[in-house]
């Protein structure tokens, strides 16, 4: 991995939260894998949308309107550029990833029959689980799963063999959200593929750390939320090759999704608008933009180069905490560390963390499956973003040790 070129300083200039205080402390954010914090230059974009062009797009001959539709698309095709899709129509914009994954495993009911399988990994997301599930449950396809190790990997050994005739779908996230395990999704999908299985990949906590090229990964779905990349909550995109959303039928019905509407029949508008009823999170889209522009500026390269600086040095220094042991272990891993002390609820240690302003998440994360395969009710998380510091893991560490000492 190349050296990382940031400045973190000046970056963290960009981020007014960075700056206050919680409970008289400062505030040490490290709960980035449930959502990132918002730039200045993202925050203006919204402030520019609403004070100069808020409109309804697609639909007005007004200038306001031509202005938004205008700005709106061109955050389509920078998701485009960005995740290098061929087409622009390939996007779809969504109110996040779990809309995204809900739309296909919906749009599969009328594509899998009884006896099908579809495959879904032991590390999932409950949003790339419970969809496949209610799936299964309207078609009578069977859910298996891929197993993993001790160190949070997928047993891609174990993954061949279940790989039959009878698979038509497999669901992995790219790195997961509770581990920082990155998956081998290349390999994933190559041999999916080989028995004519469609795979979609959860990106949520992949695209603030790495850029997935989905045409290089031959993937056919690939889902994110922009709130996890420095974008606002309620919007996201979905990828899909184009010939998989044709043969998709639509998600939701109304306006912007049809092409005529008559009481006798309806026919639907071309792709992307087929999966876009209704008015959609305008300035959420711009704003995705925007959150896009700022990140491809600092550079991709830089933040993972940099985060995985941040992962080895709070490795390293939480495990000198006696009792202390980590989840999620995997050679190929993100910025993601989580963790229990012996003898300790992770709420605890959360809530006295708080108490000197360090932000982590404590629970199960949304993947009580990979809780239960450690037989542990939930970690502490602790999940760093580039603008991070080094003195920040060292108040975490800090903070941690505290925390045991108070409690045991
Ligand atoms: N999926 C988000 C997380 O991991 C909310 O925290």
């Amino acid at each position: 991995m190349t050296k990382a070129m940031l400045n973190v300083e000046n970056i963290r200039n960009d981020f007014p939260i960075l700056k206050r205080q919680v409970n008289g402390k400062p505030l040490v954010y490290l709960d980035n894998a449930a959502t990132s914090q918002t730039p200045k230059q993202v925050m203006d974009a919204i402030v520019d949308y609403y004070s100069h062009y808020n409109a309804n797009i697609h639909r007005g001959v007004h200038t306001l309107s031509q202005e938004a539709t205008d700005i709106y698309e061109q955050a389509r095709v920078k998701i485009q550029k960005h995740f290098n899709a061929a087409k622009v129509h390939e996007i779809i914009f969504t109110s996040g990833t779990t809309h995204g994954i809900n739309l296909v495993a919906n749009g599969f009911s009328s594509l899998i029959k009884k006896g099908d399988e579809v495959l879904v990994s032991a590390m999932e997301h409950h949003s790339n689980i419970v969809p496949w599930q209610m799936l299964c449950e309207r078609t009578g396809a069977v859910l298996k799963v891929i197993p993993m190790n001790q160190e949070g990997e997928l047993l891609m050994d174990a993954y061949s063999d279940m790989l039959t005739e009878r698979t038509k779908l497999v669901f992995c996230n790219h790195i997961s959200n509770a581990l920082g395990t990155i998956n081998p999704i290349a390999e994933i999908i190559e041999k999916a593929h080989k028995v004519g299985a469609a795979v979609l990949i959860d990106g949520a906590q992949a695209a603030p750390h790495l850029v997935a090229d989905v045409q290089a990964l031959d993937v056919d779905f690939y889902v994110v939320s922009a709130h996890k990349l420095c974008g606002p909550t309620g919007i996201g995109a979905l990828y899909g090759k184009e010939a998989w959303l044709n043969k998709l039928p639509p998600y939701q019905g109304g306006g912007e999704m049809i092409a005529e509407v008559t009481f006798e029949k309806t026919t639907y508008a071309d792709l992307p608008h087929k999966f876009e009823a209704g008015t959609p999170n305008i300035c959420g889209g711009i704003a995705f933009g925007a959150a896009l522009d700022y990140l491809q500026k600092i550079g991709f390269g830089n933040i993972a180069a940099y985060e995985n600086e941040l992962l080895t040095y709070a490795t390293a220094e939480l495990l000198k905490i006696q009792g202390l042991k980590i989840y999620g272990t995997a050679s190929e891993k993100t910025s993601v560390i989580s963790f229990n002390i012996e003898g300790i609820h992770p709420y605890d240690i959360g809530t006295i963390l708080d108490k000197m302003g360090i932000a982590v998440r404590t629970g199960h994360h949304c993947a009580q499956p990979i809780m239960d395969f450690y037989r542990i009710p939930g970690t502490v998380r602790a999940s760093f973003a580039f603008y991070n510091t080094m003195a920040e893991v060292d108040a975490l560490v800090q903070g941690v040790q505290k925390a045991k000492d108070m409690l045991l």
